[in-house]
């Protein structure tokens, strides 16, 4: 076949070889290669071509026409509609292999480097239901399924979004990778706000009451929390369906309403206003306690966040005396982690509230060697000259990389080891590359199975000084 056939409109015939960062197929015609939305290896699919750029094509497909040996069942009803688990077909097992085949391609074909360990990924135990938080949308745009009878309601709709459309909702009855009791908190709410007719919000009008409702649990302690975000603030609106759900779900330990008057689409509230129980829940991760608010930052899948934080503790190898740096801290989980293992840590972070989240924890779990400090890393560290020098840094930055003042902050330290934990193999791989370019050299990268069926995956890098 040649390269000249692929053009916008074209339909093609493509077998899948792997899994592309980002979750698309990709298949090779001629060496061109072609990303296949909703395609895993093994299949061939009968493909349009929507795009074609310099040194690749995009396509869509039409029709399986032979199915994987990996592919399996999805289990849940709306897949091929939503996009949050773009690769519940494809069995776990080869995910996982996808997954590392990703990694070594990024660091090792795409940033070229060499002589490191690539460890195995470190599976999930529970593919399912291992979210402990769930942020649904109000929508007065269903999105209207095409095998739906003609004049179907579409005035309401409380589920998450379609891919690529910021104003159309999938109304989800059932979500597999949320906690069971989640999808019963879901329907009941939506039926709650239908009996009593409470407005969905219009994201174009930004018009109605109703905008997102975030589910929070505590995995490890049964806590629960639902938080109803608004766009203007009216109790007497919610009073009855937080009534009805603490009656029907005694397990429900808080419930909120946040308001978010501005028009951006958060669910995030400028007033919090507890409705029932109490503001916060508390989760345990290791021997750690942590009190989350609707607002905190908090790993998300709480059983591979214990896994993530032991990988990390473990490529620090402490011995109990080493200054160790955290910085992108969060609300201080890694920090406190080590805390215990160490003599002393400090953590950054530009978020004043997460700061004030971590100090929190800190003194709830009696730990008096881990300290926080507000700093904007994009910046260059200053104010730091008080401070005795890290032996160690943890790095944790979000998907867009370290800002490379830091980086070059953290080459030029007298720190011995790096341990860089991350969301985004390719821009940690990047920095890899500055801090091997600067006195450092990667040991071992081990991955960790954050987001069983969904494209994501967690590294943590070891560096140590050359
Ligand atoms: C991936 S999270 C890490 C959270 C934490 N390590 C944990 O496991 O809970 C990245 C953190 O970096 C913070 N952040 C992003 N950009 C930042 C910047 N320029 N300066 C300081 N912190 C930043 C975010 O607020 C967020 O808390």
């Amino acid at each position: 076949m040649n390269e000249k056939i692929i053009s916008k409109g074209s339909k093609l015939d493509l077998t899948i070889e792997s899994l592309a960062f980002g979750g698309r197929g990709v298949a090779k015609v001629n060496g061109f290669v072609v990303f296949v939305k909703n395609a895993i290896p093994g299949q061939t699919v009968r493909s349009l071509i929507y795009n074609k750029r310099k040194g690749f094509a995009e396509a869509r497909p039409l029709e399986i026409l032979s199915e994987s040996e990996n592919a399996v069942e999805a289990p849940c009803k709306h897949f091929s509609h939503c996009g949050g688990c773009t690769i519940q077909n494809l069995e776990y097992e080869e995910q996982l292999r996808q997954k590392q085949a990703q990694v070594e391609g990024i660091f090792q074909h795409q940033a070229g480097i060499e002589d490191f360990a690539l460890e195995a990924v470190v599976p999930a135990d529970e593919t399912y239901h291992y979210r402990n938080k769930m942020e649904f949308s109000f929508s007065n745009r269903r999105w209207v399924l095409t095998d739906e009878p003609e004049g179907a309601a579409a005035d309401f709709a409380l589920g998450l979004h379609i891919p690529g459309r910021y104003d159309k909702i999938l109304d989800i009855s059932e979500c597999h990778i949320q906690q069971p009791l989640g999808n019963e908190i879901l329907n009941h709410v939506r039926s709650a706000a239908v009996e009593q007719e409470l407005k969905p919000y219009d994201v174009k009008t930004h018009i109605g009451f109703l905008r997102h409702l975030v589910l929070r649990f505590g995995v490890n302690t049964g806590n629960v929390m639902v938080n109803i975000v608004t766009s203007y603030e009216n109790t007497d609106l919610l009073n009855s369906m937080a009534e009805s759900l603490s009656k029907a779900f005694p397990q429900i330990t808080s419930i909120v309403n946040n308001v978010n008057t501005r028009k951006g689409d958060t669910a995030y509230g400028e007033k919090e206003i507890l409705l029932y129980g109490v503001p916060s829940i508390t989760e345990k991760l290791g021997d750690l306690t942590f009190e989350i608010s609707a607002n905190s930052f908090f790993q998300t899948n709480t059983k591979q966040a214990e896994k993530l934080y032991e990988t990390a503790l473990n490529g620090c190898g402490l011995t109990g005396k080493e200054i160790v740096y955290d910085l992108y801290c969060g609300t201080g989980s890694i920090s406190l982690f080590l805390a215990k293992k160490t003599k002393e840590v400090h953590g950054f972070e530009w978020i004043v509230s997460a700061i004030e989240d971590a100090v929190r924890n800190a003194v709830n779990n009696g730990i008096g060697n881990a300290f926080f400090h507000k700093a904007n890393l994009d910046r260059p560290l200053d104010g730091i000259k008080d401070l005795p020098k890290p032996d160690i840094i943890v790095l944790d930055p979000p998907r867009a990389g370290v800002g490379r003042k830091t980086l070059q902050y953290v080459s030029d330290s007298e720190a011995r080891r790096i341990v860089y934990v991350s969301c985004n193999p390719s821009t940690q791989a990047r920095d890899v590359v500055f801090l091997q370019e600067n006195g450092f050299t990667l040991s071992q990268v081990t991955m960790v199975d954050m987001f069983p069926h969904t494209p994501h995956i967690e590294t943590v890098a070891v560096l140590e000084k050359t």
